[in-house]
Parts: C-alpha cells; structure tokens; sequence
C-alpha cells in the first residue's frame, strides 16, 4: 500500500520534472543547432556550457568578457560559438555546429554574475533521417538497405495488394563508429506474381519507403522503342539499368550521364524519365529497370522488352540459311572432286609409259554414273578450267 502511494508519489514527480525539462530539442546531424539559455544579466558574466554525460570539461566557456577555450571538451573544438552581441541581454545560447550523434544527451548552462548564479538544462536529441532506400533485385532476391540513420530504425516489408511477404533472414542492423545505423533486409521474390513490392525504413521522426513496381512487358517492333520511368517533377536522381546491375544513364536535377556501352544505343531521354532506344536488335532483349529517387521516395520500375520476331524477316534470314547451305555443299564437292582428279592426274603422268591402266581407271570412274550426274555441268566445266591452267602451268 504504501509501496504503491510511494511509486505514485515518485511518478509524479518525475512526471513534473520532464514537463519541466520541457520537449527535448532535436538537432539534426551535421547541421548547426541552437542551445537556449537565458539568464538575469549583469555586469562581468561567467558562462560555462557543460555537456553532462561527457566528462568535467566544458563544451564552451565565457568569462573576462571573451570565449575561454583552454579547457574546452577536445570533441566540440571549433564547433561552438556564443552571440556576443546578446550576452549582455541575458542571452547565453549556444550555437553548436557540424551536430554528431554523440553530442546527444543533457547540456548544463551555468550563468554568474555580481546579482548570483544560475543553471539551465538542454536536452539534446540528434535525429539523422532516412535519406534514401535502397532496392536491388539480384536474380529473384530483392534487397532493400539505407544507411547513415539514427536513432535506430525499423524495416518493414509490404505488398500492394497485399499479401503474405516474410524476409528470408531476421532484418540486419548494424552501427558505425560514428553511432550511425545501417539496415538491411531480403526477400525472396514470389514466382509470376502481380505485386508492387514497398520496403518501408522509419525512425520515430519519419519514414521513407522504396516501391518496386510489378515488372511490365513490351514487345518491341521496329528499331526504335521508348520506355517510360515515373513522372514526378520532384526528381533527385534516376538511374536507367539494363538486366538489374548494367548502368544504362543516370540523371541528376542538373546533369546526364550516359555509360559508354550504350551511347550508340541510347537515342534519346527526358526529364520526366522516357527512354529512347534506336537500333534495338535481338541482343537487346532483356529487363529495363527505372530506379527513380526524389523528396519523398524511390520508385522501381522493370519494363521486359522483347523484340518481336518479324516474319519476313524470318524467312529472308531461313531462305538465306538455305542458300549458304547449299553453296558449301557445291563447295565441298567441287573442292573434292578438284582433288580427286588433280591426285589422278599425278598418277597419270607418273604411269605415262603405261597407257592401258590409264585407260582402265577411266573405265572405273564410269562405272558410278550416278555420283558423276548429280553435280555434272558445273563440275566439268569446273574441271576443264582447272585442267586447262593446269595444263599452262606445265608448259611454263
Ligand atoms: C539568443 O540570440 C540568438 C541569436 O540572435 C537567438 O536566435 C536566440 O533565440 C536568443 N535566445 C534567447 C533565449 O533569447
Ligand atoms: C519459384 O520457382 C522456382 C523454380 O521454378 C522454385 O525453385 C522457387 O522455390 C519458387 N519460388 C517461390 C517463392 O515460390
């Protein structure tokens, strides 16, 4: 009973005493901050910022009319700063520049002068936003990541429409040396589904999330396709890729990059996102992702452009199949016959004094006359040319 009455008492106090404390200030990281305190002024002020959870040296101190940094927290040097035109006035606020995770906590602001002394507390909050979430699809494993954030943040994974959607493994977090957090998370891709897959990463100071849209196909007819990206005109960056990883063109607000592999390819592209491909060909094919970042979120387009295959075109490259095929068989067999009457002439002249076997090899190719029919005209008259520069060369 007593115990409770005694809680109560205490949770009541403590209650009293944050809303004293008043709503901490939150500074965000790497940029400046103001730590109010204001005092009774009077002449000859001494000021002393502490930071309580770091140590017995001052972040900042004021006395004999100028800064005292002798003793001053090594961590805060250069950082710091007062407004001397208002120190007079009662002003004793801090500006803390170039704000790190590590100048969270509890700041003591002790002012003295002739009429007595004074204290005020800060509590400082250092948020570091999710900037930009990151999703990349390797194969069927999509991976979303960001980086840079603080306070520890949350990952979450959803579908539109919705469905049942698990990581593959338990989300990972890990921290910098500078008490910055990353996050990371996978998941295996449903097979053929129709689903926009949405990572979403949040602090308790907000949230940004990254949509991969449903992948879409296109079919590609002539030579020349354009593609389209999302139309937002707050764009911050967008990325073209080609089968997940191969970099197509990146955008900025200000500038354009097209890699080198594909500027041939690559005939136009605007500021709301569309893509021109000119010279598209069967080597083309393949998975264009739009990676588009702007203020609020990144969206992930996939369009499957597939070269339809023209059916006269087809046929011309069939008929011409055909024909390159037989012209290496008439090739073959001229080539083959050549020899064989090049290697019986060499026995001919080498058996000159033996005129009746010259005249039973004759018999002997007679008798296939079938073999000798299917490719007659050309090869004789291929031979008799043969035969005739044959014949120059040995008179020379
Ligand atoms: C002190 O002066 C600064 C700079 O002019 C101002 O931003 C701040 O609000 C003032 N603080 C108080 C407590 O008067
Ligand atoms: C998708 O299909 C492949 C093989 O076709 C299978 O190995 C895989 O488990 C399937 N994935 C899911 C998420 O159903």
């Amino acid at each position: 009973m007593t115990l409770v009455k005694v809680s109560l008492v205490w949770g009541t106090l403590n209650l009293l005493w944050s809303f004293s404390r008043g709503a901490p200030l939150v500074c965000v990281i790497t940029k400046s901050c103001i730590l109010p305190c204001s005092f009774s002024s009077g002449s000859d002020p001494v000021l002393h910022w502490i930071h309580m959870t770091a140590g017995d040296r001052p972040v900042h101190s004021f006395y004999h009319n100028q800064d005292q940094l002798a003793y001053q927290n090594q961590n805060y040097r250069g950082r710091t700063s007062l407004f001397k035109d208002q120190i007079s006035r009662g002003n004793a606020s801090l500006q803390l520049r170039e704000v790190k995770v590590q100048d969270e906590g509890r700041y003591r602001c002790y002012t003295s002068t002739m009429r007595g002394n004074q204290e005020a507390f800060v509590e400082l909050r250092v948020i570091a936003p999710v900037d930009e979430v990151d999703l990349h699809q390797v194969k069927n494993t999509l991976t979303c990541s960001s980086g840079g954030i603080y306070p520890e943040p949350e990952l979450t994974w959803s579908t539109s429409p919705p469905s049942d959607v698990a990581p593959k493994d338990k989300v990972s977090v890990q921290q910098t040396d500078q008490l910055l957090y990353k996050i990371s998370s996978s998941l295996i891709l449903a097979n053929n589904t129709d689903l926009n897959y949405i990572c979403t990463i949040s602090t308790p100071s907000g949230s940004r999330k990254a949509t991969m849209l449903k992948q879409n196909s296109m079919d590609v007819t002539g030579n020349e396709v354009t593609i389209l990206c999302v139309d937002s005109n707050t764009l911050k960056r967008l990325t073209w890729r080609f089968n997940q990883d191969q970099v197509i063109l990146t955008r900025t607000r200000t500038e354009v990059s097209v890699s080198e592999e594909w500027r041939q390819l690559v005939k136009d592209e605007s500021k709301s996102g569309s893509l021109t491909l000119k010279d598209f060909s069967y080597d083309h094919d393949g998975i264009y992702s739009c990676e588009w970042i702007d203020a609020e979120e990144t969206l992930i387009t996939n369009i499957f452009l597939r070269k339809q295959g023209d059916p006269e075109k087809i046929k011309e490259r069939n008929i011409i199949g055909a024909v390159v095929g037989v012209l290496v068989v008439v090739l073959v067999v001229l080539t083959s016959v050549f020899l064989y009457f090049k290697i019986s002439k060499v026995k001919k002249s080498n058996r000159k004094n033996k005129p009746e076997e010259s005249a039973g090899k004759l018999n002997s190719s007679e008798e296939t006359p079938q073999a000798a029919e299917s490719s007659r005209d050309e090869t004789t008259q291929h031979f008799n040319i043969k035969d005739e520069k044959e014949m120059d060369y040995e008179e020379e």
